[in-house]
């Protein structure tokens, strides 16, 4: 059976108690809703999740060079660095600095900001896990947040910052922040059943609005099916990514149908941002063509910000306006006789597509459930039949804005397959924020990828990203990173069991790079290394990874070094200093011998990574040995019988 058919059957009342049929209670209260919301400026596509035709802006949108950022981009990061000066002024009184008067060094340079510093955080992928731990490190930075401004914690940093990156997991992160009206971690903390961040109701299941869980999950089949459904109708290219994206979107936006009508364009229209009043959100994604296997050496990251879609790799060089996605840009412009298209950006679709890794999850939808029927799961059976599994893990971007362009092989096909950021190996979106352009100082990278046997990072995404700048001409195209040692040194002299800074030392960098200040996910107070296709968490696990991302960024909230802070201090003036002619506190120069890879390297190979409750202190029940661990590994590996 078809599932347009199947959909049809269910608005007949095949199922009587399915919830979505028309002038229900269900309907009533998500037009309430709906009207609620509707002042957040968010929920702007014109027609839910189809892609649809309007009239073009008198400019008509055209596709630009990556050589300067955007002129939007310009004109609000004048407002931003403005705006992060107060918060800066903050965070410095809780973060001293040994007896240096950082506040009165701010107010000095703030007439030209540009002086001061320039702040990013990163958030690595990594499924499930990244999202938590990443959520735990962006908790920790954030002065909203109970405690996070005392002594030895972080909080005020994200109010610092300039940019927040995300990829894969990480993007669902950012996301969930940002399409939320910049929420705190702290609230998605808070929410309820049928509300986001309900983990513990996974993906297959849909969210429990408080009715049946059977019937709950048949009216979010209903809609994820219909959003597919609508799309191809419409004339547009689908994949496994749509459907994913919606699910995705139930989940991580708290609004009607998983906030079906919310788009990432939109962001740049909300007043908050407008205004500078938060960061700017990036989430990142490659490009990847038929049956390639993508390395960092070679491949072409887009990214996604507020206004644009597009790469700064010397391969396309080109951005989009992320608004008009879906027209039928030639040569970079829309012919006189096509019209615009809005309403393709959906924000699930973004977040789905910087995270087509786990498309395959999505074919499991139905089948590894209890509660869920058989006529349910078939309707994403039949669904699913639709794709061909070689194409499982892309997202299609067809039209391809940058079709014509120019002479790039990405801009000769009529469509474009985008896949999940951190397939060629650079797991932590890191790309977006070293480009010379963005004068990055700092940027805090909170890794979860899964390098080791038991999924704890080693370093590997640094390493694929300086690999990649090392290639200065080519791939690298200008783009300076510090100097990363390999993989085996990273566990050997434990660069990734506690926070280490690269690139302290700004004259051993050929070109202008930021200090990498890197914050592996290890355990602190518990054993945060979940598989990334551990679909469930219940919401005392969820808690627990966050409490952990807090612990590793902060080093236990200092009780590890009472001068981690400090350093951390250090670190952020530490170009503004350069910039100035200004020295830096003599404290500084111990928290640089004690966080700063000096250059030693130790390349032999280590025993098993396998590390434990880095606090020391108890903590009991919440650990598991390794031993437990591969047995739960191998159980959720036969699971989901995946790469
Ligand atoms: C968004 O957040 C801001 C700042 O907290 C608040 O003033 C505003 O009312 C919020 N908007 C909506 C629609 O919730
Ligand atoms: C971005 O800049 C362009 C050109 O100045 C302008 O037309 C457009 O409205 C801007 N977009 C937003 C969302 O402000
Ligand atoms: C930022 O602050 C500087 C110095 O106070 C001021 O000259 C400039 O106009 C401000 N920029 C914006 C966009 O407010
Ligand atoms: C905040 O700190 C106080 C005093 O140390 C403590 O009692 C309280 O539990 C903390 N709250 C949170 C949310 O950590
Ligand atoms: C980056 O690539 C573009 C397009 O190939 C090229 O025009 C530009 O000069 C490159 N920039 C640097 C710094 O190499
Ligand atoms: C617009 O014109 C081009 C070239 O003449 C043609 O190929 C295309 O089909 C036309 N598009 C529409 C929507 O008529
Ligand atoms: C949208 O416009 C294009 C021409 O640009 C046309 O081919 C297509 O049929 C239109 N779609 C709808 C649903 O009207
Ligand atoms: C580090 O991670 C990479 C990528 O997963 C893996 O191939 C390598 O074996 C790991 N090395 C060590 C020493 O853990
Ligand atoms: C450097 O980048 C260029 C252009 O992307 C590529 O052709 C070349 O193979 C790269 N060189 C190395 C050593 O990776
Ligand atoms: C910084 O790097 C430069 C160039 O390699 C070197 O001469 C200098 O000694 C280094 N400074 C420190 C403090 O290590
Ligand atoms: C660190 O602070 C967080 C947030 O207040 C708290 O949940 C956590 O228990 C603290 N951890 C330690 C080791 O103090
Ligand atoms: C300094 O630069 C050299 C050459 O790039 C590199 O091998 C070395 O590891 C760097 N040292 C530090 C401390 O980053």
């Amino acid at each position: 059976m078809k599932v347009s058919t199947l959909i049809g059957s269910l608005a007949l009342g095949a199922l009587p108690s399915v919830n979505a049929a028309p002038g229900s209670q269900f309907e009533r209260d998500s037009a309430a809703v709906a009207a609620e919301i509707i002042r957040r400026a968010l929920p702007n596509a014109p027609n839910g999740y189809t892609p649809t035709n309007v009239t073009c802006p008198s400019t008509r949108p055209t596709i630009r060079s990556a050589a300067k950022l955007s002129t939007n981009e310009t004109s609000w990061l004048e407002v931003r660095r403005n705006k992060t000066i107060t918060p800066m002024k903050e965070f410095f009184n809780h973060v001293t600095v040994g007896d240096f008067d950082v506040g009165a060094y701010i107010d000095k340079h703030s007439a030209n900001v540009s002086n001061l510093p320039n702040i990013a955080i990163a958030a690595s992928g990594g499924g499930y896990r990244a999202m938590l731990n990443g959520a735990g490190g962006i908790k920790a930075f954030d002065s909203r947040v109970k405690n996070a401004t005392a002594s030895g914690h972080l909080g005020g940093l994200l109010q610092s910052a300039t940019y927040v990156a995300g990829l894969s997991g990480g993007s669902w992160l950012v996301g969930s922040i940002f399409i939320n009206n910049f929420t705190s971690v702290a609230d998605l903390q808070t929410y309820s059943s049928g509300e986001p961040w309900q983990l513990g109701n996974n993906i297959f299941e849909g969210p429990d609005t408080g009715g049946l869980q059977v019937l709950d999950t048949a009216e979010y089949y209903t809609d994820l099916a219909e959003a597919y459904e609508d799309k191809k109708k419409a004339g547009f290219a689908t994949s496994l990514t749509d459907v994913w994206g919606r699910a995705l979107a139930f989940q991580m936006f708290n609004a009607s149908k998983g906030g079906i009508d919310y788009t990432w364009s939109s962001i740049a229209k909300t007043q908050d941002f407008i205004d500078g009043n938060y960061p700017m959100p990036l989430v990142v994604a490659d490009s990847r063509t038929t049956g390639e296997i993508i390395a960092s050496s070679y491949s072409t990251v887009f990214e996604f910000n507020p206004w644009e879609f597009g790469t700064f790799d010397p391969t396309l060089y080109a951005f989009a306006p992320l608004e008009y996605l879906g027209s039928r840009f030639e040569n970079g412009s829309i012919a006189s006789n096509e019209t615009c298209v809005r309403g393709y950006d959906n924000a699930g679709f973004v977040i789905g597509t910087s995270a087509t890794l786990f498309n395959e999850v999505i074919t499991e939808l139905g089948t590894n459930s209890s509660g869920i029927t058989a006529w349910a799961e078939n309707i994403l059976t039949d669904l699913f039949a639709d794709f061909d599994s070689s194409d499982d893990d892309i997202a299609s971007y067809d039209p391809n804005p940058f079709y014509g362009y120019n002479d790039d092989s990405l801009a000769s096909t009529t469509g474009l397959d985008v896949v999940d950021g951190g397939e060629d190996g650079q797991n932590v979106p890191l790309h977006p924020l070293i480009q010379p352009e963005r004068a990055v100082d700092i940027i805090f990278a909170i890794d979860s990828s899964a390098d080791t046997d038991y999924y704890w990072p080693n370093g590997t995404s640094l390493v694929a990203t300086y690999e990649r700048s090392l290639n200065v001409t080519g791939i690298g195209n200008g783009t300076a990173f510090p100097a990363i040692p390999d993989q085996n040194t990273f566990i050997n002299l434990g660069l990734n069991t506690r926070p280490t800074f690269f690139g302290c030392n700004s004259t051993n960098i050929t070109g202008t790079a930021p200090i990498v200040v890197y914050l592996a996910n290890a355990p602190y107070s518990s054993q945060s290394n979940t598989s990334t296709y551990q679909m469930t968490y219940e919401d005392w696990q969820r808690d627990n990874i966050i409490t952990n991302g807090y612990e590793v960024v902060t080093r236990g909230n200092g009780t590890l070094d009472g001068n981690f802070t400090a350093c951390v201090g250090c670190a952020i003036l530490s170009r503004s200093f350069e910039r100035t002619g200004t020295t830096l506190p003599d404290i500084c120069t111990q928290c640089f011998t004690d966080y700063c890879w000096n250059g030693t390297t130790n390349s032999t190979t280590p025993n098993t990574y396998a590390p434990v409750d880095i606090l020391a202190s108890s903590q009991a029940g919440l650990f598991i040995t390794p031993t437990a661990l591969t047995a739960f590994a191998a159980v959720t590996a036969a699971f989901f019988a995946m790469v």
